[in-house]
């Protein structure tokens, strides 16, 4: 607070002060000095004045018209994968780059609209002031509130109504193209992934690849090859070549026989449709893609345990899942119901299933309850059997959400 005033203002006092009043107490009291101070349009109706609210006006409508293309690209525009070669190619390869231009332009718009004003409008001025120490006092609140009064009234704003309107719309728009994107993180979990399968929710949270959508469609226990697609010359003319998918079997149907006692397999969920191995192999069927998919789904992975038979014959099954298992066969997520890492080590001599993120043991022997670290509840089982060709299947859904918890877990 300024050294030279060292009257005490009462409420009373200040409340009978005008804004000017209080606006030139405020810069006395901040020790400022207003050296030079000019109104851009000093008179009334000046055409230029007009003018130069135009050419703002124009550059903060630009941007909002920016920012709604940006939202109407994000809502519109063809945003699903297309490989090379694919019809849509061009349009797709747009997505990305229109975002960016569409919201850079905008920012700029409304920053050059806003450079504009304030050179346009803001009184020129030249201000001193002298630092000082310590908090503010009533006093000083009061005449920062009228300087902000003063200063809103000095830039004309408030009179143009037309500009501040383009300005509020420039920045509403810009606000909303952030917070678009957002809308693309939310999903309903209850959305039915299916009608008439009691399916609950849309692949997320809920549901995994071993989910059933088609009644009697069986899901069979996919063992991952690791064949990958050939690359070929005299493909796509972009690149020159190409990926050949056709024939290329990815997942394979498992056999029990395919199983060592004591070993343990990863297995992914593979859909009737897309069987393509022993006898129902095609060289020209094309599905590959949908076999990555399945190994790429987050929820997808089940380990796939042959205990000793000498084990076996110690398990205990849990309540209501005494026959999700086959023989010595037992199919457990791998998703660890702590955090979500796989539960990659199974060891054969103690039948535990470990996960290695934060050491969670569970019993395979004892249906994959925890028996140590922080997990709390048992790895979901999967119920499987075998088929009159012999291949393991699984014959129904989890009966519980696979991995870690969350709001509505009921298990
Ligand atoms: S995620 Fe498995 S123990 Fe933490």
């Amino acid at each position: 607070m300024s050294d030279k005033i060292t009257k005490k203002y009462t409420s009373e006092e200040l409340a009978a002060m005008s804004n000017d009043e209080l606006a030139r107490l405020g810069t006395e009291l901040d020790d400022v000095t207003v050296a030079y101070r000019k109104q851009r349009f000093p008179m009334d109706n000046d055409p230029e004045e007009k003018r130069a609210a135009r050419s703002v006006g124009l550059w903060f409508l630009l941007g909002a018209v920016f920012a709604i293309a940006f939202i109407a690209v994000y809502l519109f525009w063809p945003w699903k994968y297309k490989g090379l070669g694919e019809d849509g190619l061009w349009l797709y390869s747009l997505y990305t780059p229109l975002f960016g231009a569409c919201m850079g332009l905008a920012i700029l718009c409304l920053g050059i609209g806003a450079v504009k004003f304030t050179k346009k409008f803001i009184p020129e001025e030249i201000s001193v002031q002298r630092r000082h120490d310590g908090p503010s006092d009533e006093v000083d609140q009061k005449t920062l509130v009228a300087l902000l009064n003063d200063s809103w009234e000095t830039s004309t704003l408030g009179r143009r109504k037309v500009l501040k309107g383009i300005m509020g719309t420039g920045a509403v728009a810009a606000g909303l193209a952030l917070i678009f994107p957002i809308g693309g993180m939310i999903k309903n979990p209850w959305k039915p992934k299916a009608k008439g399968m009691d399916v609950q929710g849309d692949g997320t949270l809920w549901t995994t690849g071993w989910t059933p959508t088609e009644k009697g469609k069986k899901v069979y226990l996919g063992r991952d090859t690791g064949v990958t697609a050939e690359k070929h010359e005299g493909g796509y003319e972009a690149t020159g070549e190409t990926y050949e998918t056709r024939g290329v079997t990815r997942l394979v149907r498992l056999r029990p026989e395919d199983l060592n006692a004591g070993a343990m397999e990863t297995v992914f969920p593979l859909l009737e449709d897309v069987v393509n191995d022993h006898d129902k192999y095609d060289k020209n069927a094309d599905v590959y893609e949908a076999h990555m998919e399945s190994i790429h789904g987050s929820r997808n992975s089940v380990m796939l345990i042959r205990l000793r038979h000498s084990d076996a014959k110690r398990a205990i099954q849990r309540k209501g899942q005494e026959d999700f298992h086959f023989g010595d066969y037992y199919a457990y997520s791998k998703i660890c119901t702590h955090i979500g890492c796989p539960t990659s080590l199974y060891e054969q001599q103690t039948n535990r299933i470990l996960c290695p993120c934060h050491q969670s043991q569970f019993d395979a022997l004892h249906y994959g309850k925890p028996v140590f670290g922080p997990a709390a509840r048992p790895l979901p089982q999967l119920p499987i059997a075998v088929d009159d060709e012999g291949f393991l299947y699984a014959k129904g859904n989890f009966v519980e959400s696979v991995g870690p918890a969350f709001w509505e877990r009921r298990s």
